[in-house]
This record gives C-alpha cells, sequence and structure tokens, in this order.
C-alpha cells in the first residue's frame, strides 16, 4: 500500500488521500441480481488500492500501476478508449459527469491483489474505488446506493458488460465478518454475522480466466428476458423472473424453447436457495448453507451452463470429502474460483488435495486463497 502512496508522490510531486476498495466473494445467489432476486455477498481481504488528488487542471492522470502503465486524459473529453484497464475509470467520472456533478482534474495511482478474472470483482472494485474516492476527494456528496449505481452504469456503457448491482454492491457495502443479504428489486439489505467459529472459507482459483465470455454472461441476460416475455403473456405483473415462481414456469413449460426454460427454472431456484440459506444462517446451520452450495453448482453447471470443466472438478473433487461442507463456482462463470466452506483445522491438508489432483489433471496449479471479510470500500488508515 505505501510504494502506491510513494509511488504517486515521486510521479505526481504531491500528497494523495488512499483508499482501499475490496473484491468480493457470494455465499449463494448466482446471476440472480439482474433478475431481481437475492445475493448474498461479502467483500474480502483481496484488494486495490487508491493514491488520489485532485491536481488543479483539467487533465486527468491516472497509472495502473501493476501493469506500468498511464494514461491522460481532459476532464471535459471523456470517451471510451481503445485499452481496456482505463474504461473501467474513465466510465466512472462519464456516470458521476451525466448526473451533474461537477469536478477539475485529479491524479490517480491504483494497484492491488485482486486477481483478474477469478470471479472475484477486481473490475467493480477499480469502479468503486475510484467513485468512492472522487467523492471524497470532490466533496461531492453522494450516497453510497448511488455510486453503486453509477459504478455498474460505467461496466455496462465502458467495459460492455450488463452485469447485475451485486459486485459494486458488495465492494462498496462490505462489513467485517458478515455477509449481506440484497434484494436487487427493492435494493432493501441486510447484513448477517457469518459466524464461521471452526470453518473457513476457501477459494480456488481455476486460473482459466474469463474476461473472454463476456459476451456469454450478456447472452444471459437476454435468454431470462426472453423467459419473462413468455411469462407476461399469461401473467402481466411479471416484470422479472424475481416475479414468478415454478408453478407458474411448470403450467407453461410447452411454451418454453427447452434451453429458456432452464436458465429460468435456475433463476428461481437460486433466489429460493438464497432465502433457505439465510434461515439457515440464523439457525447457525452451516451445513445446510452447504448443502445449498452444491445445489447451486448443480444448477450452474446443467441448467445455467455457466461452468467449465476446471470448475466442475473442483467441486467434484470435494463433493464427498468430510472436510468440506460445501463447494460451488462462483461469480460470472466459464473460469474463476469455486469457493468452498472448509473446516478450519482441514484447509492446509486441503488445499494440498485440490493442487494436486488438479495439477495432475490440467497441468497446472490452482491458486488457493483463505479468505476474510472485511469493510466495503473505504479510507486506508494509512491516511491517519
Ligand atoms: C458477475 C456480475 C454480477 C453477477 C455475477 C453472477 O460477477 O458482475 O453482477 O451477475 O456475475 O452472479
Amino acid at each position: 500500500m505505501t510504494h502506491i502512496q510513494d509511488f504517486f508522490i515521486q510521479k505526481y510531486q504531491h500528497q494523495p488521500t488512499l483508499f482501499t476498495a475490496p473484491g468480493r466473494i457470494n455465499i449463494i445467489g448466482e446471476h440472480t441480481d439482474y433478475n431481481m432476486g437475492l445475493v448474498l455477498p461479502a467483500a474480502i481481504d483481496k484488494a486495490i488500492t487508491f493514491a488520489v488528488a485532485p491536481n488543479e487542471s483539467r487533465e486527468i492522470r491516472i497509472t495502473a500501476i501493476d501493469l506500468g502503465e498511464e494514461v491522460s486524459v481532459f476532464v471535459d473529453e471523456i470517451s471510451p478508449l481503445n485499452r481496456q484497464w482505463p474504461n473501467y475509470l474513465l466510465g466512472v467520472v462519464d456516470q458521476l459527469q451525466r448526473n451533474g456533478y461537477k469536478f477539475g482534474g485529479f491524479d490517480c495511482v491504483f494497484g492491488g491483489n485482486i486477481p483478474l478474472g477469478a470471479g472475484l470483482s477486481s473490475s467493480a472494485a477499480v469502479e468503486c474505488g475510484l467513485a468512492f474516492a472522487l467523492n471524497h476527494i470532490f466533496d461531492l456528496g453522494i450516497e453510497k446506493m448511488e455510486l453503486v449505481k453509477m459504478a455498474q452504469l460505467a461496466e455496462h456503457t465502458y467495459a460492455g458488460v450488463k452485469c447485475g448491482i451485486m459486485d459494486q454492491f458488495a465492494s462498496t457495502f462490505g462489513k467485517e465478518n458478515h455477509v449481506v443479504r440484497l434484494d436487487c428489486r427493492s435494493l432493501d439489505y441486510e447484513y448477517f454475522p457469518l459466524n464461521m467459529s471452526g470453518y473457513k472459507i476457501m477459494l480456488c482459483n481455476t486460473r482459466v480466466s474469463h474476461s473472454l465470455a463476456d459476451s456469454e454472461y450478456n447472452t444471459r441476460r437476454e435468454e431470462c428476458e426472453t423467459g419473462v416475455q413468455i411469462l407476461q403473456k399469461h401473467y402481466p405483473g411479471v416484470q422479472s423472473l424475481r416475479d414468478t415462481n415454478i408453478q407458474q414456469l411448470q403450467k407453461h413449460v410447452a411454451e418454453f424453447p427447452p434451453v429458456i426454460y432452464q436458465r429460468c427454472k435456475y433463476v428461481v431456484e437460486e433466489i429460493q436457495r438464497v432465502e433457505d440459506s439465510c434461515a439457515a444462517l440464523n439457525e447457525g446451520n452451516i451445513e445446510h448453507v452447504g448443502q445449498l452450495m452444491y445445489q447451486s453448482h448443480h444448477g450452474l453447471q446443467h441448467e445455467y451452463q455457466v461452468s467449465c470443466p476446471e470448475l466442475d472438478f473442483l467441486v467434484d473433487l470435494v463433493r464427498d470429502d468430510p472436510r468440506v461442507l460445501g463447494s460451488r463456482m462462483m461469480g460470472g462463470g466459464f473460469g474463476g474460483c469455486t469457493i468452498n466452506i472448509v473446516k478450519a483445522e482441514a484447509v492446509e491438508g486441503l488445499a494440498e488435495t485440490c493442487i494436486n489432483a488438479y495439477e495432475k489433471q490440467f497441468g497446472h496449479k490452482p491458486e488457493i486463497y483463505i479468505t476474510s471479510i472485511t469493510d466495503g470500500c473505504r479510507l486506508t488508515p494509512a491516511n491517519s
């Protein structure tokens, strides 16, 4: 973190403010956010650090320290560039401007340890971190939920991924040692203490990067919208898959192309699994959450079809292992990480089992992360 500050001072010759923007996990509720359903994410101890300060000019200068690249653009001439990483940031500047917020030039250095394309929302962390930082340094007075919405729209408009709201929400609203249940329709949210005594959350990164599959992500969204249109003929009140249920789907199964039916069935059932997981958490029944995670993976693999052989292998590997309560692919899919709830004392042994078996099968090692759950976007303590 201090190397980001030092780099900033050396390069831009003034003093920045430091911010931390975390990545996220999601216990359960995958591909439910853009269907106005429920999700259960948390912010984690992998994060992007930002050093940011106004520079009293009309120029924006941004350095991606991990890539060793810099861009500079004028505040009054924001448009998407041909390079990918600046667009996450410029998209945020564009959203702020479109919403009428006025500010001058600034300098920014950022970098961190969220692996890219691993389903841990590095892009949301970049977007939310900058939104949070600009709100702070220019004293814009924007509510956190508004920042989240702008960061999400930045991803739609400048990165071309029609993502839901989960990642940006989790990165911004995360709370130490809590998961947060977000209702993506009403945007009501509730924190649940994640009492993991005796258990740890272990992520297993396939190192299959999923960025190429972005178009499939958008396709899934369209497939769900097609399902909604079919239902609307009978139930005009159905605005999203959140508003329907299995009975309605089954009643009209004959009108659905089979693939669309599968997609919708998965989403409706997954929303229910989030409800059930929250009830189980309230009862301290982590075993049941684990069972629901396996069910979630089954649906993501066979019905929603956003998994891949590497993810399936890792879930199958631990399915009957008594050290593991639950496992599933996490995030958008097509690569990235599995999330596993593991008995604390067994973590090291299990990591070794996964690394060896995976390497034997695919010829490269997965990465293992034991995560802890942190607060969302915040001023970095080094400021004080
Ligand atoms: C990506 C998107 C999220 C969400 C997940 C799947 O991470 O950014 O909005 O849709 O995929 O649950």
